[in-house]
């Protein structure tokens, strides 16, 4: 089923059609425009096209609107009037306002589809959204943990909505800078490289970090070190194999991060690409992409400029010969569209990156890699992730609070709050609470401000239960479900049985709220900003608990209409959270 904007929008397409058929070779030029409204009084939804069209066709605006409005079908073409009534408001604004029985028709769609009205697409997208991407020999920090929220529930709408999406990790795990540590381990920690000894990664980061003050203070490591590069882009077997153990043990911990976080991300690190740099830049040489510029290899491309404001370069080959992140990203653009086959790429890093995407997206298009007729890339940005000092996130100690401890907290601090509101919970279902709650907040607060603002991260807040937050939405979940309970009635034995009936101004609410579930996954899927969905979400429980206020359930006549209504409340909730990689609980 289509959702009710683009049933509206079809309407009207339809209308100005009829009412202007001098437009019909050029439809697709047409500016439709449909939207929510944001104010009841106004209707449901409004049509703002009428201005537009006036320019265009020099006629007065509130003429066109009417034009349109006496060309309009109101019927939902199954014998039902969709559309109540129409008004014409201002300079030309249409303001629509849908027919009850038709909501009440629609809403008893919803009942018992796990899709809730959303079908899959008659073509899947092949997409892929690269996300995470933290670097070898070094600690996750909050941006990644903001790409890894971001990017997750991104995937995981575009997985909903039933495209193909391959969640790539591009690990910064290749580079000069592993010279230095395979150098330094070979000489303090021999054993861990030949994999007698077991470390962890911070004991790498500690390394990492005293090998590089080593090399800037001592011309023999230096050298050592860079033998060391050499060695390894050689494919020299025990540098390789040095290489391998960092990688791992890195591997490990952002696993135990990934899991906490219940997230799926399949590595693909900037190694990958490592046997296809060569070609690459053999290719845009071909293509007459490449200037030399003191010796390096670059790109140029119109309108990059840096603040002295000369040309920009994107430099795919280094005057020593060596390569690059650019180069590694020019080669992975080019293998996912032309292996993988990706009609969509979502790279999902840090504002500070927006420069090099723009670059990496005009080369490669350059190039032929990337046709946008085919191929749709966009760069997610989002903000800096602050303290409630308003700086930059740091521990108290000043140092980066390393993520795992930044979860664990959280999870710790979810566990004393039930412990305080609920004490009856055991342990052992607190525990299992306090996670689902403790990643929730983490990961919501994330996701309802809007990525490209910067975000303060505070505990205290993220776990409130009142206001737009995880605690709020779970909880209105578990509400939800412990009426469900109370009744005593077994949902399933209703559906297909018994009827939504909706009688109350706080069941049409909730119910119009329900369908417009459909069109709010199609807005975050086209401007990929997730905070789209938890305003709708909080929408959603706010207008659930008003028509709880209003109308009586248990043991009311309407108990299975109302039943089936809180059902398709729940079953939004849950894939609404899910979406947002939020797990739902029982009780709580
Ligand atoms: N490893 C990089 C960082 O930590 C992010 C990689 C982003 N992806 C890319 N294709 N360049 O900043």
């Amino acid at each position: 089923m289509k959702s009710l904007i683009n049933q509206l929008y079809d309407k009207f397409l339809q209308a100005i059609l009829k009412a202007y058929p001098e437009l019909l070779p050029d439809a697709d030029a047409i500016p439709v425009e449909v939207t929510q409204s944001t104010n009841d009084k106004f209707g449901h939804y409004q049509c703002n096209t009428a201005m537009k069209l006036a320019k265009q066709l020099k006629v007065a605006p509130r003429q066109v609107a009417e034009h349109i409005v006496h060309h309009l079908d109101r019927s939902n073409g199954e014998g039902l009037a969709m559309i109540a009534h129409l008004e014409i408001a201002g300079p030309g604004f249409i303001n629509i306002a849908l027919d009850n029985a038709f909501l009440n028709h629609q809403v008893n769609t919803l009942v018992g589809d796990p899709r809730l009205g959303v079908d899959k697409p008659t073509h899947p997208q092949k997409t892929i959204v690269e996300f995470s991407s933290p670097n070898t020999a070094k600690e996750l920090h909050v941006g990644h943990l903001r790409s890894t929220i971001i990017g997750d529930c991104l995937a995981r709408l575009l997985e909903f909505q039933g495209h193909d999406v391959l969640r790539l990790n591009h690990i910064g795990d290749w580079g000069t800078a592993f010279g230095m540590l395979i150098a330094y381990m070979k000489e303090q920690a021999p054993k861990v490289l030949s994999g007698e000894h077991h470390t962890d990664l911070t004991q790498l980061v500690a390394w990492y970090k005293a090998s590089k003050m080593l090399f800037d203070a001592d011309e023999a490591f230096k050298q050592r070190s860079r033998l060391e590069v050499v060695k390894l882009q050689g494919g020299d077997p025990d540098s390789l194999h040095a290489w391998e153990i960092i990688c791992d043990i890195s591997r490990k911990a952002y696993q135990e991060i990934y899991d906490l976080l219940d997230i799926k991300l399949v590595e693909r690190g900037e190694s990958f690409y490592n046997p296809m740099l060569a070609e690459v830049v053999a290719d845009l040489e071909a293509k007459g992409l490449v200037q030399l510029s003191d010796g390096a290899k670059c790109i140029f491309l119109e309108g990059f400029q840096n603040r002295e404001g000369d040309p920009l370069p994107l430099m795919v080959q280094k005057s020593d010969g060596g390569y690059n992140y650019d180069t590694t990203d020019m080669a992975a653009i080019r293998h996912r569209c032309e292996v993988e086959k990706a009609e969509r790429i979502i790279y999902v890093t840090d504002a500070g990156q927006a420069t090099h995407f723009a670059m990496i997206f005009k080369a490669a298009e350059k190039a032929g890699y990337l046709n946008p007729a085919k191929n749709r890339v966009d760069h997610v940005t989002f903000g800096l992730v602050l303290g409630p000092d308003g700086k930059k996130f740091r521990t108290r100690a000043g140092e980066t609070e390393r993520l795992i401890d930044l979860l664990t907290t959280a999870v710790d601090r979810a566990d004393e709050i039930l412990k305080e509101r609920s004490p009856e919970i055991d342990r052992e279902d607190r525990l299992a609470l306090a996670k689902a709650l403790g990643i929730g907040a983490v990961k919501y607060a994330d996701l309802s401000t809007h990525r490209q603002g910067d975000y303060t991260f505070s505990y205290d807040r993220m776990l409130r239960f009142e206001g737009n937050t995880a605690a709020f939405l779970m909880y209105a979940y578990v509400r939800v479900e412990s009426i469900k309970r109370k009744v005593g009635v077994d949902i399933n034995n209703l559906i297909g049985k018994e009827e939504i009936k909706l009688e109350h101004p706080s069941e049409l609410a909730l119910a119009l709220h329900l369908l417009q579930f459909h069109e709010t996954l199609d807005f975050v899927s086209k401007d990929l900003i997730p905070n789209r969905l938890t305003d709708y979400l909080f929408g959603l429980a706010e207008r659930f608990n008003a028509f709880f206020r209003d109308c009586r359930v248990e043991g009311s006549p309407e108990q299975h209409s109302r039943l089936l209504l809180s059902e398709v409340v729940a079953c939004t909730l849950k894939q609404g959270l899910s979406i947002l990689g939020i797990a739902t609980v029982e009780r709580m």
